[in-house]
């Protein structure tokens, strides 16, 4: 049995990497509310732990990830969101704590959906589908997601083009809304 904190973002062994808001540049739609708010303070974004172990084919990895409550303009924190490398790697994304979604879209369509990601629910994310999670709640999204050893991270191909769509706060609820 592994134990984790959902407050300290802990999980076994593992060391959570820390992303601040100045690993996120690209990501948010409104470039100037993002180098304002960065110029103000570089706050921590999230976290993530991952625990590895064993790396055969037919092995699992899993990871504890806690995104902290905020905005940049009106579009809450949210997780740089990747590929899997092995595209037809799938996940499974376990809320344990705190409300949010998940951005997903379809890497050949770009058809994009979101899902709620709440305590005691699970998100089943299916290959060749970048996923990305946002922080809708005014407390830290606390979650766990299960993938296949060897899926990898792509994180190259987001940078490069970007989610199609952005989650904006709008009058307190969340809205989807085309990037350009
Ligand atoms: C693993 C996975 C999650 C994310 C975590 C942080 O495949 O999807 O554990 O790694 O939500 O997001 P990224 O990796 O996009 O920074
Ligand atoms: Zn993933």
């Amino acid at each position: 049995m592994t134990r984790f904190d959902p407050i300290s973002g802990a999980i076994g062994e593992a060391q959570p990497a820390k992303r601040h808001l100045a690993d996120l540049r690209g990501c948010f739609r409104d470039t100037g509310a993002f180098e304002r708010a960065l110029a103000h303070d570089n706050r921590l974004v999230y976290t993530v732990a991952a625990v590895e172990p064993a790396a055969g084919e037919g092995d699992l990895h899993y990871g504890l990830g806690v995104i902290y409550p905020g905005l940049v303009g009106d579009e809450y924190f949210l997780t740089k969101g990747h590929l899997h490398t092995w595209r037809a790697a799938a996940e499974l994304y376990i809320g344990i704590a705190g409300e949010g979604l998940m951005l997903l879209e379809d890497e050949v369509t770009r058809e994009n959906r979101l899902v709620p990601l709440q305590p005691n629910g699970v998100v089943y994310v299916p290959g060749h589908t970048a996923h990305r999670t946002v922080n809708t709640s005014d407390v830290p999204l606390t979650y766990l997601g299960v993938y296949p050893a060897r899926a990898g991270h792509d994180y190259g191909a987001i940078a490069e083009r970007n989610f199609r769509s952005v989650v904006i706060n709008r009058n307190g609820k969340p809205h989807l809304l085309e990037r350009n």
